[in-house]
């Protein structure tokens, strides 16, 4: 864990889509790049490296004209959506060169999100960004995250996170915490979806007490209940919970809710972690019919999630040193983790690898022809 980085080949989600709006430009760093995305002026999301061709001044802190060109602030280099440099003003008349133009980085929207490859741009023809429905459903109620959170922690730390419910004690102590959740047995459930290698746990019970906030949530003291956590990518994580009556799941009794974590490493110590909940429509909770249930469980969030990022920005403090001896210890309940580390480590040396046979090898660059 300690030499791991992040996989750059690879969708990563930036944004929700209708957080970008024409007219504005967005700067964002994924995987120790740095990309400025825009809508162009036929509404589509357009990806490139954030650096000005000139002298790689930041074109998100730039600015966007009418025209929907994007002027560099610096010397006033001009791109159009493709680009391409349309305007050199200390050369008016001279021709543009050839080179004169942004690298662009593949983009996709999709279901709600805008996702970024920031690795090898033709290995993006291979894959696509994995489905996300619930942002987009019309028979859901949704409240996603307000701001990205920013944690300075390698974002295998966070998926990890994700993937264990033996920290909801004592972690989450007076929230999300109950010791009794944690001892649920776990089926552990593995495969490939879409082109992605996925590890999923689920945790199937029947006649479960729920904790007060949970019978709050979704009415019942006493339900069956499927709970699964489901790493779907590295750049996303699906939590689904479903609880009804003893015998009622799939039923219209069933009420519940699915999270899903948006992640991207900015490099190798820092991440960025954006949350969606969704409920069903119409669903309210206990004590207030008023209320969506997705809000209720939303408001619990911010907190839930703050201790979460204080335990993260710990443990990769102490990644920080070096092993010395030191040796992590594997727990029979931490098997999910060991195979999501796992995934993600195989689809790094695999793009690597990659890289390596795409250089040409060593003594057979083409020699110079004396002239
Ligand atoms: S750095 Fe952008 S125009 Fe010079
Ligand atoms: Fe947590």
């Amino acid at each position: 864990m300690a030499t791991f980085d992040y996989v750059a080949n690879c969708w990563y989600p930036v944004s929700f889509a209708t957080e970008v709006k024409q007219g504005e430009l967005y700067g964002h760093k994924v995987a120790d790049k740095p990309i400025v995305i825009w809508r162009t002026q036929d509404g589509e999301a357009v990806a490139f490296d954030d650096r000005c061709c000139h002298k790689r001044f930041p074109l998100s802190e730039s600015k966007m004209l009418d025209s929907g060109t994007v002027e560099c602030a610096y010397h006033g280099l001009c791109y159009d959506g493709t680009g391409q440099c349309i305007a050199i003003p200390s050369q008016p008349d001279a021709p543009i060169p050839p080179q004169a133009r942004l690298k662009k980085v593949p983009c996709r929207e999709q279901d709600g999100v805008i996702w970024i490859w920031p690795g090898d741009p033709e290995a993006a023809e291979q894959v696509n960004p994995p489905r996300t429905p619930e942002v987009v459903s019309e028979d859901l109620t949704a409240v996603g995250a307000p701001e990205p959170l920013r944690v300075p922690a390698n974002y295998l730390l966070l998926i990890e996170n994700l993937l264990d419910i033996t920290h909801f004690y004592p972690l989450h102590d007076g929230n999300i915490g109950d010791r009794e959740n944690s001892l649920i047995p776990v089926q552990l459930e593995e495969g490939e979806d879409e082109g992605y290698r996925y590890v999923k746990t689920i945790r199937e019970v029947e006649h479960y007490k729920q904790p007060p906030f949970l019978q709050e949530w979704f009415l019942y003291d006493e339900v069956d209940r499927i709970h699964t956590h489901c790493m779907v990518s590295p750049g996303l994580t699906r939590v689904v919970m479903r609880v009804a009556p003893h015998g009622e799941l799939g039923t219209e009794a069933e009420r519940g809710y699915t999270l899903l974590h948006l992640h991207l490493p900015v490099d190798s110590r820092n991440l960025v972690w954006r949350w969606h909940c969704s409920c069903r429509k119409g669903h309210t909770p206990r004590s207030d019919p008023d209320t969506p249930t997705a809000y209720k469980v939303a408001e619990m969030f911010p907190a839930v999630v703050a201790q979460d990022q204080w335990a993260l920005e710990r443990q990769q403090a102490m990644m920080e040193y070096p092993d010395n001896g030191y040796n992590e210890l594997f727990l029979k309940t931490d098997k999910p983790l060991r195979r999501a580390r796992q995934i993600l480590t195989g689809m790094r040396r695999a793009e690597q690898k990659a890289a390596a046979e795409r250089k040409p090898a060593k003594g057979k660059t083409a020699q110079r022809q004396p002239a």
